[in-house]
């Protein structure tokens, strides 16, 4: 990769993504790596903002490790992303699907050859571990591998008449100009979920990064590009979600969107919803979760601890499908806790580019750090039992298998707190990062009624090895998706991701269940008869005959 050090006067702001290197600000960062200026991607160019305003990424593991600088997105760079979309929608919705879909498998080769630098790009950026980095990584691949064939398939339907001479088809067609916007917290494998199957259906898009993974999504943009993308297809613009994101929500008022897809909190997604509702514009809406783990006494206790211990604190507690209220039933109840508090008392937790084996690093930003810490004032005000746990990090006040200097990041300790009850708020609201919320249950009619007691409906989870415990769980349980004997993460990419309640608004991602987000139906009749034939009313009928026959006498 050729790399330009950038001397003030050059203008590069014109060029295409594609001739030119990462432009190196400066490489004064206490890990040796370098400060980048990032741009905007539109209509294949790299694009500054229009009134010059900048942001800045910064490794949450190590604040004074500056990523680089970003365009703060306006409302015309917002625009001409569209505008950007909207050309290009005409000549890509027209390119045969498999030569779309062979540009998508070049993404994802492009992704293999670049995986261990793409991940290595995402722990510096948003601080997970180099593992979770790479499954997230994997994931985008997984996509882009399912969805190249999906290139040669994407089939429509013919459909016999009712009328003779005549024809019925029918086609998935793309919607059109895409806009999307997600979080942070899975910053390879959520936007290829979107944005490869919008693609593959023949749309264009204007993505908004998230605000804490600039860097990883100008990576993935420029990759798109190498793969063959046509300029304009996929746009990217940076910004705040209240600045750039919301320039791109309030476009679908001026109907220059044709659909929304969204991951990030209900509150902002009911948001959406509105505004695409009164325009009858689609929205694909992938919202919050309090997801419940149940505990049954015939389940495996140690291979239930290390569900529920990942599913808490694996990426510390910052997936949407991380685990919320772990309800134990009351015969295991001891036996369980001794087991998980021994293990959340050993959590290694630091910087994974720096140690080695820490199942969490820091928070994904100081965003999210400061919103976690209300959170936690929410268990503590409800007067819920604190077990662990004692907020951020810091030199004088860490846990024993903390790895580092902790003022180095935003750190958080790993929390516990038990003794929760329905009429809490924090059982029904979504902690997003290292908590756990654990509710004691009398049987399993009371556990499942627990389980279904939150406002969302994303992932959920049961632990047992009575098959009629499992089936009542699987078919009482209200949420998208459910592990039995397994934590509640582990979405895979060909199979659908969503959730019902206050998790979204039924759209799926992932897999063929996708594409029905991303396309409609255009129903074709062919009249070959050369004639006006009406459905319904020149159909034959064919009458019931009259038989001299006495069934009933035969047995
Ligand atoms: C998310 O948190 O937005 O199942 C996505 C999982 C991952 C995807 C999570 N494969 O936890």
């Amino acid at each position: 990769m050729r790399i330009i050090h950038v001397t003030s006067g050059i203008r590069v702001s014109m060029t295409h993504v594609l001739e030119t290197g990462f432009e190196i600000l400066d490489a004064d960062n206490p890990n040796g790596n370098p400060r980048v200026r990032g741009y905007n991607i539109v209509n294949g160019e790299l694009r500054l903002a229009s009134d010059g305003s900048t942001f800045e990424s910064r490794n949450p593991a190590w604040i004074n490790d500056c990523l680089g600088e970003f365009p703060q997105s306006t409302k015309q760079d917002v625009h001409e992303a569209l505008g950007a979309a909207r050309a290009a929608f005409s000549g890509w919705s027209t390119t045969p699907a498999p030569t779309r879909g062979q540009i998508i498998g070049n993404m994802g080769r492009l992704l293999m050859e670049h995986k261990d630098d793409i991940v290595r790009v995402e722990t510096r950026e948003i601080g997970k571990t180099l593992k979770e980095s790479a499954g997230s990584v994997q994931e985008a691949i997984d996509t882009c591998l399912f969805f190249q064939s999906e290139g040669r398939r994407l089939y429509g339907q013919t459909v016999n008449s009712e009328l003779p001479d005549k024809e019925l088809f029918t086609y998935r067609r793309p919607l059109g100009v895409c806009g999307i916007i997600n979080a942070c917290n899975f910053p390879a494998a959520v936007p290829f979920w979107k944005m490869i199957p919008a693609i593959m259906c023949g749309n264009t898009c204007v993505w908004k990064s998230p605000q804490d993974a600039p860097l990883l999504s100008f990576m993935l943009t420029r990759i798109m590009h190498e793969a063959g993308l046509p300029n304009g297809v996929i746009n990217l613009v940076h910004g705040r979600g209240s600045g750039a994101g919301q320039f791109l929500v309030d476009a679908v008022d001026d109907g220059l969107i044709n659909k929304i897809s969204f991951t990030g909190s209900t509150r902002v997604g009911k948001m959406i919803g509105e505004i695409c509702g009164r325009n009858l514009v689609s929205c694909s809406l992938e919202l919050g979760g309090k997801n419940p783990l149940v505990v049954m006494p015939t389940a495996s206790i140690d291979n239930a601890v290390e569900g529920a211990y990942w599913a808490a604190f694996g990426t510390a507690g910052q997936r949407c499908t991380s685990l919320g209220n772990l309800i134990i039933h009351k015969d295991v109840y001891d036996d369980f806790m001794a087991k998980f508090m021994s293990k959340v008392e050993d959590t290694r937790i630091g910087d994974s580019l720096r140690h080695e084996n820490v199942l969490y690093g820091p928070m994904l930003s100081e965003r999210y750090a400061k919103d976690f810490l209300n959170d936690l004032g929410m268990c503590e005000s409800d007067g819920a039992t604190k077990l662990w746990g004692e907020g951020i990090i810091t030199n004088d006040n860490k846990p024993a298998n903390f790895l580092g200097d902790a003022t180095d990041g935003v750190y958080m300790w790993p929390h516990v707190y038990a003794g929760v009850t329905e009429d809490m708020e924090c059982f029904h609201e979504e902690l997003f990062g290292p908590a756990v919320t654990v509710v004691k249950a009398d049987d399993f009619d009371h556990a499942l009624h627990l389980a279904n007691a939150s406002p969302y409906g994303l992932s959920s989870a049961c632990y047992t090895n009575d098959r009629l415990e499992a089936y009542r769980f699987k078919t009482g349980i209200k949420a998208g998706m459910t592990g039995i004997n397994n934590s509640t993460t582990g979405a895979e990419a060909h199979l659908p991701f969503g959730g019902v309640k206050g998790s979204g608004n039924g759209t799926r991602e992932s897999g063929i269940w996708v594409i029905e987000a991303y396309s409609y139906w255009h129903a074709v009749n062919d009249e070959l008869s050369g004639k006006l034939q009406l459905a319904q009313m020149d159909v034959d009928e064919v009458h019931i005959e009259e038989a001299e026959a006495d069934y009933a006498a035969l047995a």
